[in-house]
């Protein structure tokens, strides 16, 4: 079954382009992907319990999680291995994450089934149009992105999610004190986002320039594996000024 083919059972929108449709400068590209037999399994099974739809319309977080606690926004969280990690760490804290990749919404599914995880929902969907559309204003205790597509050529690289506008529509929905985490491994983008971060007004910086890794981010696989071979990890932390 294809990914679109996927989505559009998931959601039970009409099509891709109509969930997808009005940025139109996008940091993903919608890649075909084969889900496998157990994330098919896993996410039909979890998605009607733990997925959420996508509507121009403001949630109520709280009741979403059904308690009262700070929620964290995950965005394009891959096959969530960080995701599951960090929210069975952080079990007081609630996890919004947010994947337009079939597989890796049914990877994840699959975590949060086997993990007996009750602190995330998922949503495929452009995770931009989430933020503007329904995360009400000052209502995240933290922002998380890891390892964004580096969109390394130059004439791509406005295709990078980390932007002047991007970042401000963070900081409007984080709460006075509320934390954005960025980290990469691509260095030329690290560099960008230390730029572009420390441009907006309503950040401000938690470490002089790069942060060390804060502990509650999980070492993956491949960071790993790169990190042997001597290639670098950037991490930035940046809070909303109160
Ligand atoms: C390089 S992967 C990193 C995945 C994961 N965060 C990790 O650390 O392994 C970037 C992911 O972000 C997703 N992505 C990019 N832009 C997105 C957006 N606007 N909304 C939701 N997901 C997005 C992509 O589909 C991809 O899976």
């Amino acid at each position: 079954m294809s990914e679109t083919h996927d989505r559009v059972e998931i959601i039970g929108q009409d099509s891709p382009e109509h969930r997808f449709s009005s940025r139109s400068i996008r940091s993903f590209v919608l890649r075909q992907g084969r889900m496998s037999g157990a994330q098919q399994r896993y996410l039909d099974e979890m998605l009607p319990r733990i997925g959420l739809p996508y509507r121009v319309e403001p949630m109520d977080l709280d009741a979403v999680f059904g308690r009262h606690g700070p929620k964290i926004f995950e965005i394009g969280f891959g096959m969530g291995e960080t995701t599951a990690k960090i929210a069975a760490a952080r079990p007081d804290h609630d996890f919004l994450g947010i994947e337009v990749h079939g597989p890796g919404v049914g990877a994840l599914c699959k975590l949060v089934a086997e993990n007996g995880l009750s602190n995330i929902r998922i949503m495929q969907h452009d995770a931009v149009e989430v933020l503007r559309d329904m995360i009400p204003d000052g209502a995240l205790a933290g922002v998380h992105v890891f390892f964004p597509d580096p969109w390394r050529k130059a004439r791509h690289q406005k295709r990078r999610i980390i932007q002047p506008d991007f970042l401000a529509l963070v900081a409007s929905k984080l709460a006075p004190g509320g934390y954005l985490h960025c980290a990469t491994d691509w260095e030329d983008y690290a560099h960008w986002m230390l730029e572009v971060l420390a441009a907006e007004p309503a950040l401000e910086n938690t470490a002089d320039g790069f942060a060390p890794r804060p502990e509650y981010r999980p070492l993956t696989k491949f960071e790993n594996r790169g990190l042997k071979l001597g290639h670098g990890v950037w991490d930035l932390v940046f809070r909303r000024r109160t």
